[in-house]
């Protein structure tokens, strides 16, 4: 499977940490010292999720030169989706006209969009599918609790879009996908509310179980732990070391996880494509995001190895290697 087109998308509107300064007990210094956050993006009033993920994959389609009507699937990651039910993928599947494509989401957090690449290879090897589109659209401004510092200086709005489909050069494209979960952390960062366990009620709304919880402290000890251990799974799979990777694209949730990583595997700040100074965590967005950035300027060269990484709620995460 190869990447055949990339694309994303994210709201005009921009909300600086000096804009939260306003809203809760922060500072723009303690906001960029801590996660490397300046600015996230916000949805405008009436802007849903399958809005943005189409903005992201008519980009990714385009640069596919891919009709969506010659799609065979769509996944949208996403924990942020226009409605309970039915999938957003649905709604993308019919704002986009794919009507051959069966649609489906994935909820694997901030990890999705990885899950959703490894699902998508699955079917691309079989060859029971020859073009699919994973997208990764998050609206968090909606989840967050906009009166909890712990978490709303983090989050933000967008969405990234991977058109995918049999790889035209057999030694190029997904080398291989580790993929991992460990349900016992649900705790440390979940929406309590709104599902079975805690259904829609005053009680919930009072409370704020519809908004994300988080133990930030613990997530990113986490992270910091299991991270490298995924990228080292993923070299020792290719027998390759970290002095051979060309680029790291990796979900952004806080630059010093990131620093973290790559400082206990070995590789170079300089090869990871940075956003988040811009958007914030954009969750399942961040990786199709920065894999699309790092695309369009250039810096992705045919025969690059490129190494993913990613982690989100559940826990859920992995890592992948790809050569471009
Ligand atoms: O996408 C995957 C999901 N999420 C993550 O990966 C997030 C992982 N965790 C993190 O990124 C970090 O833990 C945070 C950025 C969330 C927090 O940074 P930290 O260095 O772990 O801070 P902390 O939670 O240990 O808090 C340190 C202090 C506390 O004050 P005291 O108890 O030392 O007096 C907090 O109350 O900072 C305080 N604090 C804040 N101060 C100013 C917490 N949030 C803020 C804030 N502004 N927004």
């Amino acid at each position: 499977m190869h990447i055949l087109g990339t694309g994303s998308y994210a709201p005009e509107r921009i909300l600086t940490n000096h804009d939260l300064e306003a809203m809760v007990a922060t500072s723009d210094t303690w906001i960029r010292e801590r996660t490397g956050i300046r600015e996230r993006r916000i949805a405008a009033e009436g802007e849903v999720t399958s809005d943005m993920a189409v903005a992201a994959a008519l980009k990714a389609l385009a640069m596919a030169e891919t009709d969506a009507a010659d799609l065979d699937a769509i996944i949208v990651a996403t924990i942020s989706p226009d409605m309970p039910m039915p999938a957003c993928a649905a709604i993308v599947q019919a704002k986009l006209g794919a009507h051959k494509a069966f649609a489906f989401d994935l909820s694997a957090a901030c990890a999705g969009s990885l899950y959703g690449m490894t699902i998508a290879d699955q079917f691309i090897r079989t060859g029971s599918a020859k073009r699919i589109l994973v997208i990764g659209a998050e609206l968090l401004s909606r989840l967050v609790d906009w009166t909890d510092r712990n978490t709303c200086i983090l989050f933000g709005d967008a969405a990234g879009a991977l058109v995918l489909g049999p790889s035209p050069d057999p030694d190029r494209g997904l080398l291989s996908a580790h993929l991992h979960t460990d349900g016992t952390m649900v705790p440390s960062l979940c929406i309590p509310g709104g599902g079975s366990r805690h259904p829609q009620s005053a009680e919930v709304l009072e409370h704020s179980l519809h908004k994300i919880a988080m133990n930030g402290r613990e997530v990113y000890k986490f992270a910091v732990r299991v991270l490298p251990e995924a990228l080292n799974e993923a070299f020792a799979a290719n027998g390759v070391v970290a002095g051979d990777i060309d680029h790291i694209v990796s979900h952004q949730a806080n630059l010093r996880i990131v620093e973290s990583v790559l400082d206990r595997v070995g590789i170079p700040m300089e090869k990871c494509w940075l956003n988040l100074d811009r958007y914030g965590n954009t969750s399942s967005a961040s990786l199709p995001i920065s894999l699309d950035e790092a695309n369009r300027a250039g810096r992705l060269k045919p025969g690059d190895l490129v190494a993913m990484m990613a982690i989100g709620a559940g826990m859920a995460w992995g890592s992948a290697l790809m050569r471009w």
